[in-house]
């Protein structure tokens, strides 16, 4: 038993998770593609500590109460299932990027937590092991786990559904310049979001189409093909988002501002800069471009009233144990 601090990137997918077949053990109904996002990263320190009563958890240097520790306790539980101890554990965690940027960091989060604790028990899990048990805390956060560019699987079993590398950081010089339009926190979570899917009649047609564009999408990957990626990467978003506005109740995520980029990016790119979007669950649009087209992209989205901030993001590592210390 002892300290472990874990660093993880938060990633953004190319190939969307949305929906599971199993909610407990988030399960997804289809595969995704992801790329970590260099730069932006969540770091944890967990130490289990046999004198502690109850866990705790800080976020960024505030102590949590309620749902937070909760959700973080639950995944501890998680931890302790697997390496057989009733241990209580102190979290601290903060993420580098500005707070209520409106950047997802379950992701980084739930991967920090997942490396860091296992570091910290010195127990040696696989890579592959640990992107199941950080999908229990966040489905994305298994794919913050390997490194670059990274897949992580639909299947029926807890087992099955893991992520891996499919190629290195350095493979692609691709970047995400993310137009953030607005820092607020969003009013109904993925995990909810997961939950409503299936009560879009567009889910059943996003799902059936969705093995097909994972394909597309890793190849043009593989091929370096900008032209075939950012179709499949803009087609797959749209699909999304219309799922989340035809589900019962809706969700809009989409702001004016949010729209007036994806227009934009859209003329950018007829005009011959190579960028495309992708939305999250939230306003905020990521325009991935190649490393060539990303200052003007940058410039653009700066000169826009709509855009309260850029964030810029390079391919980055998996989750990363930064120091341990096991007495
Ligand atoms: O891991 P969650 O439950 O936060 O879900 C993430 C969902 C999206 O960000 C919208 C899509 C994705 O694949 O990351």
């Amino acid at each position: 038993m002892g300290t472990a601090t874990a660093r993880a990137n938060a990633n953004i997918a190319f190939i969307k998770y949305w929906g599971n077949q199993n909610d407990q053990l988030r399960l997804p109904v289809n595969p995704s593609i992801s790329m970590n996002l260099g730069g932006l990263y969540a770091e944890t320190t967990v130490t289990w500590d046999g004198a502690l009563n109850t866990d705790s958890f800080a976020l960024n240097g505030k102590e949590e109460i309620g749902g937070g520790l909760e959700r973080v306790s639950t995944h501890l539980d998680v931890l302790r299932a697997r390496l057989g101890f009733a241990t209580r554990a102190r979290v601290e965690s903060a993420n580098n990027f500005p707070t209520g940027a409106g950047i997802a960091s379950s992701a980084a989060a739930f991967a920090a937590l997942s490396v860091a604790g296992a570091a910290a028990a010195g127990a040696q899990l696989s890579e592959r092991e640990l992107t199941t048990i950080a999908r229990l805390g966040s489905g994305s956060a298994s794919r913050s786990v390997p490194t670059g560019f990274v897949e992580w699987y639909a299947a029926d079993t807890h087992e099955g559904s893991f992520a891996q590398s499919m190629s290195a950081p350095e493979y692609w010089d691709i970047v995400d310049v993310i137009a953030v339009v607005s820092k607020k926190h969003k009013d109904v979570g993925s995990s909810a979001g997961h939950k409503s899917a299936n009560t879009s009649d567009l889910q059943g047609a996003r799902v059936a189409g969705a093995g097909e564009r994972f394909a597309i999408c890793r190849q043009a990957i593989i091929d370096r093909d900008f032209a075939t990626f950012a179709q499949v990467v803009e087609h797959d978003s749209n699909l999304m988002h219309a799922v989340m506005m035809t589900s019962r109740p809706p969700l809009f995520y989409w702001l004016p501002p949010t729209l007036a980029i994806m227009e934009a990016v859209r003329e950018w790119r007829a005009e011959g800069l190579r960028v495309c979007y992708t939305l999250d669950a939230g306003p905020n649009v990521h325009c991935i471009c190649v490393r060539e087209d990303a200052q003007r992209v940058s410039d653009r989205l700066r000169a826009s009233s709509d855009v309260l901030d850029v964030l810029v993001a390079s391919p980055g590592a998996g989750a990363q144990v930064t120091t341990v210390s096991i007495p």
